[in-house]
C-alpha cells in the first residue's frame, strides 16, 4: 500500500515511517513542523534505505493537501498530526479543538473527494477516563476525560464514527473503513539511536524526564506522589516500546474493512510503578538517577494499564519489547543526541 503518514516527523510517526517501509510499503509524509524535526524523516529514510516524500504542510491548509493527493497515489491514511500536551491543552483548550479538530475534518473532507477513505487514527488511552475495571477494555466505558486534550480525541473518534455510519446509512458503494488505535505510554527509541522523543523544553513525560537527568540535563527526578493505593505509592502506567508501537500499525493495515470503525488498544497489558522504571533504567543501563518524592501531579490517576488481548485474538499482534530494552533504548537515543534534533 501506499500510505500518506501525517504528523510522520514526530516521535511515534517517525517509528511508523520505518515499520510501514520495512514491511514493503510506500510511504509519504506530511508534517508542519510544530513539534518536530525533518531531520526525523530523513533519518527515517536512512534507517529504511529508502528516501520519503516529504511535505511541510499542516493539514488543515486544504489546498496543500490537494496537491499531495493529486501528486501520488494513496491507499490509506495514518493519522498522527496534532497537539498532544495534557496540560498545554487546559491552557490553550481553543488552540487544541481547532488543531485537532479542524486538522482532522479538512483531511477526511480532502480524502473523500480523492476518493481515499481508509483511515487509521491515533487516539489514547486518556479517552477512558479514570477507569473503574483494570485491566481496560475497547468496551469499557470512554468520554469522561480529564482534560481537553483527551476529549479532543474522544471528538475525533466520535467524528470518524459518524462519517462511516453516515456511508451506511446512505448506502454508499465506498463506505469508510477506520481502525482507532488507543495508545497506552509509548517510551523507547529505534535500536539504532538515529530518531528517538524530543519533547520541547523541559519533558512532561516520565522516560524523556529520566533520560535528560541522565545526560546531566536536568539535576533529578520529582516522583509526583507517593501516597497512591499502588504496592510502593507511585503511579502505575501501561509501557509500550515506541518500535512495537509502531509495528501495530503495519499490523492493523489487514483490518481496514469498507463500512466500519474498529478500535484496539495498544499496551502491553502489563502496567509498572514510576519506582519501578526508575530502577530498571539504571539497572539497564548502570546509571543512578537521583530523585526526590513531591506531591501528586494534578490531574493524574493512581493506576491503569490495558487488556491488549482484542487486537491479539483478531490479527495476532501483540507487544514484544520489555521494559529492558525500552530503558536501554531510550537512553541509547538520548546519550546519542542529547539535545535531540538539536532544534
Ligand atoms: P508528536 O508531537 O511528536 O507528533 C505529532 C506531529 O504532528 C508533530 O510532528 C507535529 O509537528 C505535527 N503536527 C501537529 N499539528 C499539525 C498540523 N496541523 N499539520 C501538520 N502537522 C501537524 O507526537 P507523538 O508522540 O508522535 O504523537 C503522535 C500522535 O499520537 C498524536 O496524535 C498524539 O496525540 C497521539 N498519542 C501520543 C501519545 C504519546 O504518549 N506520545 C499517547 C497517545 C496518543
Ligand atoms: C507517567 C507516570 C506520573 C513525570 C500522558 C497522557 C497520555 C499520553 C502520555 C498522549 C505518572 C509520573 C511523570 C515526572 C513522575 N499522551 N511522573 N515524574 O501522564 O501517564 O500520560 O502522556 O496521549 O495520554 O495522559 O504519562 O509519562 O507523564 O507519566 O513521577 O517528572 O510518571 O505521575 O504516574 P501519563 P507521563
Amino acid at each position: 500500500m501506499n500510505i500518506l503518514v501525517t504528523g510522520g516527523a514526530g516521535y511515534i510517526g517517525s517509528h511508523t515511517l520505518v515499520e510501514l517501509l520495512a514491511a514493503g510499503h510506500g510511504a509519504v509524509c506530511v508534517d508542519d513542523l510544530s513539534n518536530s524535526s525533518e531531520e526525523a524523516v530523513i533519518l527515517a529514510g536512512k534507517i529504511a534505505g529508502k528516501d520519503i516524500p516529504f511535505y511541510k504542510a499542516d493539514i488543515r491548509d486544504r489546498s496543500a493537501l490537494d496537491k499531495i493527493f493529486t501528486e501520488n497515489h494513496i491507499d490509506c491514511v495514518i493519522h498522527f498530526a496534532g497537539f498532544k500536551a495534557v496540560g498545554e491543552s487546559m491552557i490553550k483548550p481553543w488552540e487544541y479543538y481547532e488543531n485537532n479538530l479542524m486538522g482532522t475534518l479538512t483531511l477526511t473532507d480532502v480524502m473523500r473527494r480523492h476518493g481515499c477513505k481508509r483511515l487509521i487514527f491515533s487516539s489514547t488511552s486518556t479517552v477512558y477516563g479514570d477507569p473503574e475495571i483494570l485491566p481496560i477494555r475497547e468496551d469499557a466505558p470512554k468520554g469522561n476525560c480529564a482534560n481537553a486534550y483527551a476529549r479532543t480525541k474522544w471528538f475525533q473518534e466520535e467524528i470518524l464514527r459518524d462519517l462511516c455510519g453516515a456511508d451506511l446509512r446512505n448506502g454508499d458503494p465506498d463506505p469508510w473503513g477506520i481502525v482507532i488505535l488507543r495508545y497506552f505510554n509509548p517510551i523507547g527509541a529505534h535500536p539504532s539511536g538515529l530518531i528517538g522523543e524530543d519533547p520541547r523544553g523541559i519533558p512532561n513525560g516520565l522516560m524523556p524526564y529520566i533520560t535528560q537527568v541522565a545526560v546531566g540535563r536536568l539535576e533529578k527526578l520529582t516522583v509526583f506522589g507517593s501516597d497512591y493505593d499502588t504496592p510502593d505509592g507511585t503511579g502505575i502506567r501501561d509501557y509500550i516500546h515506541v518500535c512495537d508501537l509502531a509495528s501495530g500499525h503495519v499490523a492493523v493495515l489487514s483490518a481496514l474493512k469498507a463500512g466500519s470503525v474498529i478500535d484496539y488498544n495498544l499496551g502491553t497489558g502489563r502496567g509498572y510503578t514510576v519506582l519501578e522504571i526508575v530502577r530498571a533504567f539504571e539497572a539497564a543501563n548502570g546509571i543512578e538517577i537521583p530523585y526526590v518524592f513531591g506531591p501528586r501531579r494534578p490531574g493524574d490517576i493512581a493506576a491503569y494499564w490495558s487488556d491488549p488481548s482484542k487486537i491479539d485474538h483478531e490479527l495476532g499482534w501483540k507487544a514484544e519489547k520489555g521494559l529492558e530494552d525500552m530503558c536501554r533504548d531510550s537512553w541509547n537515543w538520548q546519550k546519542k543526541n542529547p539535545k535531540g534534533y538539536g532544534r
